[in-house]
């Protein structure tokens, strides 16, 4: 019988993506998922409609299917949402992540954690390697970071194992088109772009072009969300397979500035962006840029693919569910 990986929060982006390389690496992924930003077609695997703060639903879930390992996606993720509503932010990410930590140590097993670049904050100097400083700049990444913060307490005081995954900038799809992104807000550039250009929206806004880059427009590193998913089932064998608990970084260590994710999506679907300059979005820092050595020299690690296929997967993606995404983003872009 293969073996259980409880999958908090495995209905949306980036856990569903996990949650399918988990069954077809032969694990067997157990979602749990309060259903708040996930979807139901997103689900591989048995589906528990629950949250991460329930502790007495979830420690009946653990208790029934004696997970190997939690992997843990379930999270409010909006930086801008996180300055308005940070009480929505620390109770969803901080305390229903405590309680997710308490069940795993109960019942000896580990975590892996997907946390963020925006622990972060601007860097001073890049790539930013997982020693740089910590300085987050919105609520949202002050969540991420208690919870790394905590975790490090468990492992020392406790003995909890655990591996905690900092993604950059996740982007693309299955390649298949079974799953891909589809936030609500879509906050996102990549989607976006493909959004202006499906007629989802009329145009896409870039923040600011005055920014200290070749193009004036920030850089960003962007990972496929299947590089992403390999990455922890790795971190996932590592634990399994007595390592003990690390904090990596997970980008492709290539930067793009916003102006060449637009012409990088032109090239690939043979058609041009509606976009215009607009003004500078609070809170960007210029140039995000991971160093992921430690994750390749442990683990192995190391991203397949580039911009051009992150953005052929979710327009892939975005074709083959045009309907839904229609209906979706006519209520609310
Ligand atoms: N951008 C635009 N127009 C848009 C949307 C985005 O120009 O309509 C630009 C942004 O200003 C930024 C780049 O595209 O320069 C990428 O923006 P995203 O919103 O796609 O991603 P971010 O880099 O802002 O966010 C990512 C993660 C967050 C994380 C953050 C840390 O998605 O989860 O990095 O800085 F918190």
């Amino acid at each position: 019988m293969p073996v259980k990986v409880l999958v908090a929060g495995g209905a949306g982006y980036i856990g569903s993506h996990v949650a399918l390389m988990l069954s077809q690496r032969g694990y067997d992924p157990v979602i749990y998922d309060n259903m708040s930003s996930g979807y139901i077609w997103a689900v591989s695997g048995d589906l528990i409609k629950g949250d991460i703060a329930d502790r007495p639903l979830l420690s009946a879930v653990i208790e029934d299917a004696r997970p190997i390992a939690i992997m843990h996606f379930a999270s409010k993720i909006l930086v801008g949402e996180s300055m308005e509503r940070p009480e929505l932010y620390y109770a969803t990410n901080v305390s229903g992540s405590i309680t997710l930590l308490e069940l795993a140590l109960e019942n000896g097993i580990p975590v892996i954690f997907s946390s963020s670049a925006a622990v972060y904050g601007t860097p001073e100097t890049v790539p930013i390697t997982e020693d740089s400083p910590t300085r987050p700049e919105s609520v949202y990444g002050e969540t991420k970071l208690v919870v790394e913060r905590a975790l490090g307490w468990y492992s020392r005081i406790r003995g909890l194992r655990y591996v905690s995954l900092r993604y950059f900038n996740a982007a693309g799809a299955s390649p298949s088109g079974r799953l891909g992104e589809m936030h609500r807000p879509e906050t996102h550039l990549i989607p976006l772009c493909l959004h202006a250009l499906m007629g989802l929206r009329e145009k896409l806004v870039v923040f600011g072009d005055d920014y200290p880059t070749p193009d004036g427009t920030c850089i960003r590193d962007y990972i496929h969300v299947d590089d992403l998913a390999d990455a922890h089932i790795r971190a996932l064998e590592w634990l399994l397979s007595g390592g003990q608990s690390r904090v990596y970084n997970l980008g492709s260590e290539e930067g793009y500035s916003n102006l060449e994710v637009i012409s990088a999506v032109g090239r690939v679907t043979g058609r041009d962006v509606p976009w215009e300059m607009g003004r500078r979005r609070p809170g960007d820092p210029p140039v995000l840029l991971a160093s992921s050595e430690r994750i390749r020299s442990e683990l192995g690690w190391r991203p397949r693919y580039g911009l051009e296929d992150m953005i052929e997967h979710a327009w892939g993606f975005l074709l083959e569910h045009e309907g839904m995404a229609r209906e979706m983003y006519a209520e609310s872009p």
